[in-house]
């Protein structure tokens, strides 16, 4: 299990490489993703999954943009057994669900497709695809979907070239509200 201090130590390593196909490190993507969260007045809880939400690209490398490798490195499942312990079930299960959520948005919204980045298109593909109208009410009517779903909408934005954001710390700090183990 992953403390908060091993979080840190892992975006303090790795948070500077390039989020694949994007003009922002993993950190940076990480830290609008919460931002955006913030800023429409979400809870710890929801704040700080969106801040994790892509731990798993920091667990598992798969080197530069795996998706034209062909590579889908399931990483909404890869950081969970890291965190589970750590944080209640809604952190975790918003951040299992954030891939379905493209699924589901992309079968809900009829533009949502043509506005996802290239790199978004191609891991869809990898992922399983859309959503068909019986899978996308199966998602929906999950407890954890309609948080996942605006997570999702967060991490679509979060991929901005030099956009200000608070401090990993500001956000460790959020994640420490909601953790269920004391910091050590
Ligand atoms: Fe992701
Ligand atoms: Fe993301």
């Amino acid at each position: 299990m992953l403390s908060l201090a091993d979080i840190e130590q892992l975006f303090a390593r790795h948070g500077g490489e390039q989020y694949s196909g994007e003009p922002v490190t993993q950190l940076e993507h990480a830290l609008q993703t919460a931002h955006f969260a913030e800023q429409s007045g979400a809870d710890d809880q929801l704040v700080t999954a969106c801040l994790l939400h892509d731990l798993g690209h920091l667990l598992n490398h798969q080197g530069e943009t795996p998706t034209l490798r062909g590579i889908d490195d399931t990483h909404q499942y890869f950081a969970l057994p890291f965190l589970r312990g750590q944080f209640p079930d809604a952190v975790l299960d918003a951040i299992k669900l954030h891939v379905d959520a493209k699924r589901y948005l992309c079968q809900a919204n009829d533009d949502y497709y043509e506005r996802l980045s290239d790199d978004s298109k191609r891991s869809l593909a990898l992922q399983g695809g859309v959503f068909d109208a019986g899978q996308a009410s199966a998602f929906i009517a999950q407890p954890a979907a309609r948080d996942a779903v605006m997570l999702r909408q967060w991490d679509d934005l979060a991929k901005q070239a030099d956009l200000a954001t608070p401090s990993l710390a500001h956000f460790l700090a959020r994640a420490a509200a909601c953790a269920t183990r004391p910091r050590p």
